[in-house]
């Protein structure tokens, strides 16, 4: 149980590795633990406090180990055992904490739990998952007859016939991915004896995958039908459920309760709103430390992320805005940008073009002095871009390649339907620039997604040797977090609210104020709307993006950033 006065992790910065995108030490052109140990120089130059790993468990990548065949063992593919116990110990040498990736809202369809459930009905395993019959009145397999009108992530029904015993099983994402049945003690027993082994092995807690999913509604009842389609959303039966507060308040007491050194626990909780994520991250709820939710990068589409639209400023300022104002007095909440399934920031926000490194600076700068704990996904520190693929056949993700599939066979046009792909996943996951050879040192191998083109530009070994380079701007935001109070615990109050263009708020706490400003444009911005513009004007420079520093009166230059402080 984390302590009820500040605990460590407010004045942490969590560091993200997706395993198979950031450093291949064995030629596979598959990123692995070996080459994570050879750059923790990276994670130690950039100072960060901790690595949430996603996942390194035996899995047939069918959605890149988010589908888990063995909890408790390493895939070949990524290396051993040994291995991660190394990772551990070198990442602890240099006081950096390990996060593991907890998915335990589905497990593979390869996982002996469900190889055990759907070979044998009357096994005791059959309830550790969703099992249904087709809809009264209909046969198996019939168009329609699946036990509810779910949709699942991945596109297609939320269930798959297993035409050997006749039933249905649910899979919210893809049909190797089953939802366990929560419902079940013993399901939850395994899950907390897993978590209690990752911890004696010397881990520091875990990000949870999906964790608000885990109390279903038993009845299973249909959505409401999905932009007149066939499918419909079954959110409501599934997101924040009944037991759901019970299950993570069980955990809590079975897995961490009484441990020392602390843990650390993130809960990824798509949908969350801020009264429930009050109720997740109170500390004397003891159910988990921190949220991580989605509201504001939802805001840039309609609906669905394949039908994308401009970002409002306005909406993304209220939204950051209510969150920091709803958790200010009780609750914890993850600051991010980017991860693993969201597009690069610099492509989506800012300009990735002339002010690649301006703009990534600007946005980096808002982002970490906000309230909560920062999230860097890592390439995220070089200002990593989105790619231009021209073909589905350049895309890896099941989810990009899936939606894709179902679009043309609705009779889609298949060009318009790639040119709405901007916010695809893979975005994300194209290999770690390290520096400009052939594939970015990333492998000496075949990558097993292309290289951006512009690592020969964009690359770690550049971004070190540039005192002005995103990575360094980082490094700083990083450093202030752990050397200034006011960043960890300062009342946060927006200012300029209705500018369409600037990001501007303040942090106070006791004496010390700071006002930190950044121009989301690519045209210089006025400030005669800011109290006090003329102390500003004067105050202390902590931070700044541009040449010279900023100049307050005269307004913010493109995509400009500035962070000042003042006393009384
Ligand atoms: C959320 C993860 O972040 C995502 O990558 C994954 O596909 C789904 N959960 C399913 O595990």
């Amino acid at each position: 149980m984390a302590s009820m006065h500040a605990p460590w992790w407010r004045a942490a910065v969590v560091y993200q590795i997706y395993p198979r995108s950031f450093a291949d030490s064995d030629g596979d052109g598959v990123g692995d633990l070996r080459g994570i140990i050879e750059h923790v120089d990276h994670l130690v130059a950039l100072g960060v406090d901790v690595v949430w790993l996603s996942p390194i468990y035996r899995s047939p990548q069918d959605d890149n180990g988010y589908d888990i065949a063995d909890y408790q063992d390493v895939d070949p593919l990524f290396g051993t055992l040994a291995d991660l116990d190394e990772l551990i110990a070198v990442l602890h040498g240099h006081g950096i904490k390990l996060l593991m990736d907890l998915v335990v809202n589905h497990t593979s369809d390869e996982h002996p739990w469900f190889v055990a459930s759907r070979d044998d009905p009357r096994s005791p395993q059959r309830d550790w998952y969703w099992w249904r019959p087709p809809r009264p009145g209909m046969a198996a397999g019939d168009p329609g007859a699946e036990p509810t009108n779910w949709r699942s992530f991945f596109s297609g029904p939320a269930w798959e016939l297993d035409e050997a015993s006749g039933e249905y099983y649910l899979h919210l994402f893809s049909r190797k991915q089953p939802d366990l049945n929560w419902e079940q003690p013993a399901v939850r027993e395994a899950v907390y004896s897993m978590m209690r082994w990752w911890m004696d092995r010397g881990v520091d807690g875990f990000r949870m995958d999906v964790v608000n999913m885990l109390s279903k509604d038993p009845t299973l009842p249909d959505g409401p039908v999905l932009d007149g389609g066939v499918y419909g959303d079954g959110s409501a039966a599934y997101l924040c459920g009944p037991r759901i507060h019970e299950f993570l308040h069980e955990m809590h007491e079975a897995v961490f309760a009484g441990r020392d050194p602390v843990a650390l626990t993130v809960g990824e909780m798509p949908g969350v709103t801020i009264d429930e994520a009050v109720r997740f991250t109170d500390p004397h709820r003891r159910e988990v430390d921190m949220v991580f939710q989605f509201e504001h990068v939802g805001l840039d589409h309609d609906g669905s992320k394949w039908s994308p639209r401009p970002l409002d400023l306005l909406e993304l300022k209220a939204s950051m805005g209510r969150w920091q104002h709803g958790l200010a007095a009780t609750g914890w909440n993850s600051l991010y940008w980017c991860n693993h399934d969201q597009p690069r920031v610099v492509s989506r926000w800012g300009d990735d073009g002339q002010h690649r490194v301006r703009s990534a600076t600007m946005l980096a700068t808002i982002l970490h002095l906000h309230r909560g704990t920062p999230y860097v996904y890592q390439g995220e520190e070089l200002g990593m871009t989105n790619v231009a693929f021209s073909s589905i056949e350049e895309f890896r993700d099941i989810e990009a390649r899936n939606h894709y599939a179902s679009a043309i066979e609705r009779g889609e046009d298949p060009e318009a339907v790639l040119a709405a792909m901007t916010h695809h996943r893979d975005n994300a996951r194209t290999p770690m620039q390290w520096d400009d050879s052939a594939h970015a040192g990333f492998t000496t191998g075949t990558p097993w997604i292309a290289v951006h083109p512009n690592h020969t530009t964009v690359n770690a070994r550049a971004a070190r040797a540039d005192e002005r380079s995103v990575f360094h701007h980082y490094r700083r935001l990083i450093e202030l977090r752990h050397t200034s109070p006011v960043v960890v615990d300062g009342d946060f109050t927006m200012v300029l609210a209705d500018h369409p263009h600037v990001y501007a708020f303040t942090r106070a706490l006791g004496a010390e104020t700071w006002l930190v400003l950044g121009n989301v444009s690519g045209a210089p911005q006025d400030l005669d709307g800011l109290d006090e513009r003329d102390v500003w004007d004067r105050a202390d420079v902590v931070l700044s993006n541009v040449e010279g520093g900023p100049q307050v009166r005269r307004g913010l230059r493109p995509w400009e950033a500035a962070v000042l402080r003042r006393l009384g």
